[in-house]
């Protein structure tokens, strides 16, 4: 067998003539050769074998027994992917995503005629992209290739799927592109190009995802790309994209995420978006569009997370939105005003809300999502709420702290967070909340001391920090001297008159 492996390796043009040689089997060995494989996943590969077809990660057909795929998925491998794949005749399919594959990939690969799908996303290949191998479906995703496309790369109008994302090309997109028939998926995104999305991209009929995302594209979106009846996906975020938001994603029937986020458009925000009855995600945050939002939005049925932060909005606070259901929503970074009115408690709505970001506005009034799901922790851009006078977030299963940055909202009225599983101090800095009247803790498992500057709550009516975890001496005057027993039962350490439990080492 070495001598066979030998041959291979120095003559491979005559190998492939003697074929008295599993070529098969040759091939691997000379590319498990290659690798380094620290943790043995490509042992049950023996080289006296007459078949690789029982080996890990390959696979025969059951007529020709020669190999027909080749998936090792994150086999932490590393080193070269060498030309023993070559002799692989009949491979169609090759997976080997996630490992830790170097140099560069080769071009060679196009003599592999039945290859149509590559995937050696997430490896740390370099060089440049070879355009001779693309076929079907590329994904070439999280590696380290660089330079541009090659011009020719839009002539291989086989490719139904390309995924060059998380790599480091760069420069213009090659004419051509509408070339692309069969073309389902593209993804370039989180790479370095520049200059104009394609603008024949609505000649592609099968494009279902469009990604051209965190690159520096520049210019208005292309008026073709409304002709993608079939496109359920696009994101261009996080590029240097300008122009109006257009009228005319109205008529994309089939997209379900539009992203534009991170870019310069401007305008307002199209009322036709309200067409858009299968979109589920849209994300507009941080770019200069202004007016209002077009409550025809009410119209996209599936609607489930809406991004429009960080934008020049404003108007009154659009509180119909919390008629869709929402699971995400951020308004946060605008300048909306007036109340946030939710509606009531019970209704199913809002029982889907994982995330609202009302943070940075004018906003006033009230947020009660009490007796929700709610979990997570409460966010510390609850401080940009500054008019914000009741928050009742009682009853859901929020935990982690009570933020510091509480002390921002300074309007607040009433905080009401029992019934939850919120942990730490109840912060001193609660104590600039002067307008506080009603804060409820209870049944929380909050612990420490309780803050002296608490007595300085003048308008205080109710403080309840029953069934927790707190400790030490209550603290004495104002409010506290005529605190209710039932505000305060329920933390074992806790010392002082109202609890009948005298305080060991404090002077009393
Ligand atoms: C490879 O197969 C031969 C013959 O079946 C066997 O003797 C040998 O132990 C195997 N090697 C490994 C590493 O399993
Ligand atoms: C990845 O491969 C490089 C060089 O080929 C090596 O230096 C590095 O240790 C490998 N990393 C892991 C996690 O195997
Ligand atoms: C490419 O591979 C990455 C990671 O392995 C995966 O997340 C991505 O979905 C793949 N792209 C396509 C188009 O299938
Ligand atoms: C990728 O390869 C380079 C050398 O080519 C090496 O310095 C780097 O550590 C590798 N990255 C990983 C994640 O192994
Ligand atoms: C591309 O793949 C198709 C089948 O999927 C095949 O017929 C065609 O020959 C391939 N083209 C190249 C250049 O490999
Ligand atoms: C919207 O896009 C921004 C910036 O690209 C991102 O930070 C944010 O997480 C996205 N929002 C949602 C809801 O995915
Ligand atoms: C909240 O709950 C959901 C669903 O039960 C879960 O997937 C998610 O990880 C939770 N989030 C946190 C921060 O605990
Ligand atoms: C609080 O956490 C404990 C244990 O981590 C759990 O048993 C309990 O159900 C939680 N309570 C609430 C209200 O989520
Ligand atoms: C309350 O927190 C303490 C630690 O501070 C922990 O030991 C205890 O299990 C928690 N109780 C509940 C009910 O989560
Ligand atoms: C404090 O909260 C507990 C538990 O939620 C409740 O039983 C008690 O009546 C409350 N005390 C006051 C004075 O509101
Ligand atoms: C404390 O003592 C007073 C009088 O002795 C009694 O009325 C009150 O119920 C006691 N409270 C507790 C919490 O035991």
């Amino acid at each position: 067998m070495l001598i066979k492996l030998l041959l291979l390796l120095l003559l491979p043009s005559v190998v492939l003539c003697l074929d008295a040689f599993n070529d098969d089997v040759l091939g691997l060995i000379v590319f498990k050769a290659g690798l380094r494989d620290p943790e043995s996943k490509l042992v049950s590969w023996n080289e006296s074998d007459d078949s690789p077809c029982k080996w890990d990660g390959v696979k025969c057909d059951l007529i020709t027994n020669r190999v027909t795929e080749l998936t090792l998925d994150g086999f932490s491998l590393s080193g070269q992917i060498s030309r023993g794949l070559l002799r692989l005749q009949q491979l169609q399919k090759i997976s080997l995503a996630n490992n830790n594959l170097s140099g560069s990939v080769n071009p060679e690969f196009a003599h592999l005629w039945s290859l149509h799908s590559i995937d050696l996303s997430g490896n740390n290949l370099s060089g440049s992209i070879p355009t001779s191998c693309l076929n079907n479906s590329v994904n070439l995703s999280s590696n380290r290739i660089s330079g541009k496309l090659p011009e020719k790369i839009w002539s291989l109008n086989g490719l139904e799927s390309l995924d060059l994302s998380d790599n480091m090309l760069e420069g213009h997109i090659p004419p051509g592109f509408g070339e692309m028939y069969s073309l389902k998926v593209i993804s370039l995104g989180r790479n370095a190009f520049s200059g104009l999305l394609p603008e024949d991209i609505g000649s592609c009929p099968q494009l279902q995802s469009v990604n051209f995302g965190q690159n520096s594209f520049s210019g208005v979106i292309p008026e073709s790309l409304q002709k993608l009846n079939k496109c359920t996906s696009v994101s261009l975020n996080g590029n240097l994209l300008s122009g109006e938001v257009p009228n005319w994603f109205g008529h994309m029937q089939s997209l379900e995420s539009l992203d534009l986020s991170a870019n310069r458009f401007f305008g307002r925000i199209p009322f036709t978006l309200g067409n858009m009855r299968s979109l589920k995600e849209l994300n507009l945050s941080s770019n200069g569009i202004q007016g209002g939002l077009p409550q025809s939005l009410m119209n996209c049925d599936n609607l489930l997370a809406v991004d429009v932060s960080l934008n020049r909005l404003k108007g009154k606070m659009p509180n119909w939105i919390f008629e869709l259901g929402l699971q995400k929503l951020s308004l946060s970074g605008n300048k909306f005003k007036g109340s946030i009115e939710f509606p009531p408690t019970n209704a199913p709505s809002y029982q889907s809300l994982q995330i609202l970001d009302l943070s940075s506005n004018q906003l006033s009034g009230v947020i009660d999502l009490s007796y929700n799901t709610l979990n997570g922790s409460i966010p510390s851009e609850i401080g940009g709420a500054l008019a914000l006078r009741e928050l009742r977030l009682e009853g859901n299963r929020l935990t982690g702290h009570i933020p510091p940055q509480i002390k921002n909202c300074l309007s607040l009225t009433a905080l009401v967070l029992s019934e939850n599983n919120l942990t730490g101090p109840i912060p001193p800095t609660i104590a600039k909340l002067t307008n506080l009247e009603i804060a409820d803790f209870s049944h929380n498992n909050f612990s420490g001391n309780l803050p002296k500057e608490l007595t300085d709550l003048s308008h205080l009516a109710v403080f309840n920090i029953s069934n927790n975890n707190l400790e030490g001496e209550l603290p004495s005057g104002g409010f506290f001297d005529t605190i209710p027993v039932t505000s305060v039962y329920g933390n074992p350490s806790l010392c002082g008159s109202v609890v009948n439990e005298s305080c060991p080492s404090s002077p009393s």
